[in-house]
């Protein structure tokens, strides 16, 4: 008979929920002071469709009372323009958290423009000031989808001291900065963390050593069971929306090949479900963070 095991579905809703619901008692203490907070989203060459990211930031944003705007430059526009738009967006009082929504088009210097954002207002927590608070494991705005991962990770697997954790990708805004979150010398952290990227030899030998498996390449279905540890616990960051989806089925997956994985893994994160929510909890939170920042606790 073949020994075939089904993951259990590591759902990020309820943990999210959750976190949301903290969140919201802050920004209610914040409404009774009179203060409605504000979030900016710059996008650059947004598609017409636009982009569903911005508009889960922004819904959330909204949910909670927030005063959420989107400033769309083409993806003609100059390193000068969006320049001025950041610094005028970092002085407003107005406007409490700033997220600049990566990439750019490569015309456009990146770090130059996560440096036009003032730190205290930099949700995404990229400026370099908020770079080097993380790296010392110092207080401060931290990314918000490494700051998801790391929670359901607790939430599942508890202490994670020593435990071998590979991580796929290594983007500034996931595979980075989890890394160095999760290797962090505190309590329930301390885990080592091997970083992947195209570079790595032997992917799949290095994946297989991973008790603990995240993926954040951007490639839809690239990491299947040969990937994979038996009873690893999978997390999947990719999100990619399905072209032409079956009636009635799924619209987004992820980079986790999902019905290869779960035969071989003791849980896995599902697409959409999983990650995202967390995302969006942690981002609403660094939000709130910003606002008692610049407005004062109480
Ligand atoms: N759920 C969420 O909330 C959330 C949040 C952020 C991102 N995402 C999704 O997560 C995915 C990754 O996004 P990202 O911004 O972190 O990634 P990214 O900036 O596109 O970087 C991809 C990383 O993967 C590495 N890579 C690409 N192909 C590889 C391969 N075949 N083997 C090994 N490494 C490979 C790249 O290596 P090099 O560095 O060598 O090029 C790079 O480090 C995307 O699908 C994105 O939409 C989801």
């Amino acid at each position: 008979m073949k020994d075939t095991v089904t993951a259990t579905l590591l759902w990020g809703k309820e943990a999210a929920a959750e976190i949301r619901a903290q969140v919201k008692e802050r920004f209610d203490r914040i409404a009774a002071r009179g203060i409605q907070p504000g979030l900016a989203i710059v996008t650059v060459g947004e598609t017409p469709a636009g982009n569903p990211y911005v508009r889960s930031k922004s819904r959330a944003a909204e949910e909670l009372g927030v005063r959420a705007r989107v400033e769309r430059f083409p993806g003609t526009t100059t390193e000068d323009a969006l320049h001025a738009k950041l610094r005028e967006l970092s002085a407003d009082r107005g406007v409490h958290g700033i997220i600049l929504q990566l990439p750019l088009p490569s015309h456009l210097p990146e770090d130059r423009h996560l440096e036009d954002i003032a730190p205290i207002k930099d949700v995404d927590g990229l400026h370099p000031l908020n770079v080097g608070r993380w790296v010392h494991g110092l207080p401060g705005h931290r990314p918000a989808t490494p700051l998801g991962v790391l929670e359901l990770l607790r939430r599942h697997c508890g202490d994670l001291t020593g435990k071998r954790v590979v991580i796929i990708g290594r983007s500034r805004i996931v595979g980075r900065p989890l890394s160095v979150f999760l290797s962090e010398r505190s309590p329930g952290l301390n885990a080592t963390v091997t970083l992947c990227h195209s570079a790595t030899r032997d992917l799949k030998s290095v994946a297989r050593e991973a008790e603990i498996l995240v993926v954040a390449i951007g490639r839809r279905r690239a990491i299947t069971s040969e990937y994979v540890r038996p009873g690893a616990v999978v997390v999947d960051v990719g999100i990619h929306e399905i072209p032409e989806p079956p009636p009635g089925g799924p619209r987004f997956e992820g980079d986790v090949d999902m019905a290869s994985v779960r035969s071989v893994a003791s849980a896995v994160t599902p697409v959409p479900g999983g990650v995202g929510p967390m995302t969006v909890a942690f981002l609403v939170r660094n939000l709130a963070d910003a606002v008692e920042a610049q407005e004062g606790a109480r």
